[in-house]
């Protein structure tokens, strides 16, 4: 599903990473361990486009996207989670997911005076999908509890949670 063709990514004269090469199968689970320094943080930089490397191709389900940028990767399926997650800890954790779908009819101010009926109705189809996810995400006892009181191993579930609202149109 990703492969890393030979990527290189140099900061001057220091070579952060040089030349790797792998493969990562389709519903896989793969690590990536290597001691300080080595240039893991880098590889997941080059990978998630926050970097273009200097050398070498990444490819995604066979197509070519080197130098794409995070937001060219996100509808292609690709995000990087981070190891501190980063949700809004004073939202529900319905709240978080239902935040996420962008240009919902709520936002405008105009729509919640003279629209009322249609930000109600597609506010309600958001939520119904928000507690798919947190069903989903076996997160369901906590649907309504401040997301900064979860876990650390909750917080990257709705993260990832967050991830597949993203590919919500609006309704
Ligand atoms: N923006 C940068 N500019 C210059 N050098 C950098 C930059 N980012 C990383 N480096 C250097 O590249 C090398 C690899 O760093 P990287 O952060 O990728 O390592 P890492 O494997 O994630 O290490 P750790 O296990 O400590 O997180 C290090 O020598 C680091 O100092
Ligand atoms: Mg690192």
């Amino acid at each position: 599903m990703i492969v890393v063709e030979d990527v290189a990514l140099h900061f001057g004269g220091i070579r952060a990473v040089d030349g790797v090469s792998l493969k990562i199968e389709k519903g896989s689970i793969t690590g990536l361990i290597g001691p300080n320094g080595a240039g893991k943080t880098t590889l997941f930089n080059i990978i998630a486009g926050v970097y273009t490397p200097t050398y070498g191709r990444i490819f995604l389900d066979g197509d070519d996207v080197t130098g794409f940028k995070p937001h060219q990767l996100f509808p292609k399926g690709l995000l990087r989670t981070f190891q501190i997650a980063h949700e809004f800890f004073s939202l529900t954790v319905r709240e978080n997911l239902m935040m996420v779908p962008a240009g919902q009819s709520g936002e405008t101010l105009m729509n919640t005076f003279f629209h009322r009926g249609k930000v109600a109705s597609e506010e309600q189809q958001v939520c119904q999908k928000a507690d798919e996810v947190i069903d989903f995400l076996n997160l369901t006892h906590l649907a309504d509890a401040p997301a900064g009181t979860l876990s650390g191993g909750q917080k990257k579930l709705l993260e990832l949670g967050r991830k597949s609202c993203l590919n919500w149109a609006a309704p």
